[in-house]
């Protein structure tokens, strides 16, 4: 029997707040956004992915739709278990060879925390798991020296949480974790709309804003007018959205500054040549480059696919090997 698991294939997890990316090593990445929806009372899985997005915010009473992974750490057991089992079933070649799972975790995260999440792929089906750092699969994602002795500064933004590394030789030599992120940003821009403007707005309007800042000059957003109760239209300017970004942007840049005094010397001199790189989805938060650059006088830089750098670093890894970077495998 063994012998036979050998041959399951292996699958890379980046289980996020927001979404998951799936990878095999051929297929294309897969991204399912990380809610579920469950019936409030039985806690039975109504709709997972996709489905449960849409459900968001607008349930019906007795059903309920949730994101059970927050910040790198289970929120919500049944809800994470149908997730894994989810991401399992659908890049699952067959139905009896049971998947192999390469899982990326947060450097700075605690044991308990990775603990209930390698249980859950465990209970979801793995055979095996491995865990390699987020930072360092976004940094593989990225085309960056991960290998080398060469000091990397990896800024990772994603939804309920921002890692910052400092790789060399494969693994974080300084990481630092922070909850200011694009939740974190989501929810000021709902505040600022509602302080300034008397205008309540879901979480998933307050998103679209913060995205739509990125293109356009002026963003239309549709809320409840707290004064009337009734549905109100308004335009917001960019700058204003930009200035209750700030705290967000501030937390960010303390982050990165404290990664950067406890990194030894020899690597700081690398990272002043070559600067840091920015990956996750908040990365593509307008401003926010030029504004690490600003306070840090280091050279910023998008990586070329921020979302999805940390799965393609997992396919990576798993088609050129595990020399790449050093996984653990964990004891079920
Ligand atoms: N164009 C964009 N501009 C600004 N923010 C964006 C953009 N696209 C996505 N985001 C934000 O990126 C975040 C999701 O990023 P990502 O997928 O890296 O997070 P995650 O991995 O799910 O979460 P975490 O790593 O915190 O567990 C969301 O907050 C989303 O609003
Ligand atoms: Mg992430």
């Amino acid at each position: 029997l063994e012998a036979v698991q050998m041959l399951a294939q292996q699958i890379g997890i980046d289980a996020g707040s927001a979404r998951t990316l799936v990878v095999t090593g051929r297929r294309e990445v897969q991204e399912v956004p990380s809610v579920v929806a469950l019936h409030r009372k039985t806690r039975a899985v109504v709709a997972v992915g996709e489905k449960a997005s849409e459900m968001v915010g607008k349930e019906p009473d007795h059903l309920v739709a949730i994101h059970p992974i927050r910040a790198g750490s289970v929120a919500d057991l049944d809800g994470a278990l149908a997730l894994f089992r989810f991401f399992l079933r659908r890049t699952a070649r067959s139905r009896l060879l049971r998947p192999r799972v390469l899982l990326g975790v947060p450097g700075a995260a605690t044991q308990m925390q990775v603990r209930a999440l390698t249980d859950l792929a465990f209970e979801a089906g793995a055979s095996e798991i491995h865990l390699l750092d987020e930072t360092v699969a976004a940094a593989l994602g990225a085309h960056l020296p991960v290998g080398s002795p060469q000091g990397t500064l990896l800024v990772n933004v994603g939804a309920g949480r921002s890692t910052v590394s400092v790789i060399s030789l494969g693994s974080p030599v300084v990481t630092a974790l922070t909850d200011a992120a694009g939740y974190m940003m989501d929810d000021a821009i709902a505040r600022h709309i509602r302080q300034e403007h008397n205008l309540m707005v879901g979480e998933r309007s307050a998103e679209r804003v913060k995205i739509d800042l990125g293109a356009v000059e002026t963003i239309p957003v549709t809320g409840r007018n707290l004064a009337t109760g009734l549905p109100l239209r308004i335009s917001l300017r960019g700058a204003e959205i930009e200035s209750a970004l700030e705290e967000t942007f501030a937390r960010l840049e303390l982050t990165v500054r404290r990664v950067l005094e406890q990194t030894p010397p020899e690597l700081m001199a690398d990272i002043a040549v070559s600067g840091m790189t920015l990956v996750g989805g908040g990365a593509l938060t307008r401003g926010l480059a030029e504004r690490l650059g600003q306070a840090t006088g280091l050279a910023v830089r998008l990586a070329p696919d921020p979302v999805r750098a940390a799965a393609l670093g997992m396919r990576r890894l798993m088609q050129e090997g595990s020399a790449l970077a050093p996984v653990r495998k964990v004891q079920r």
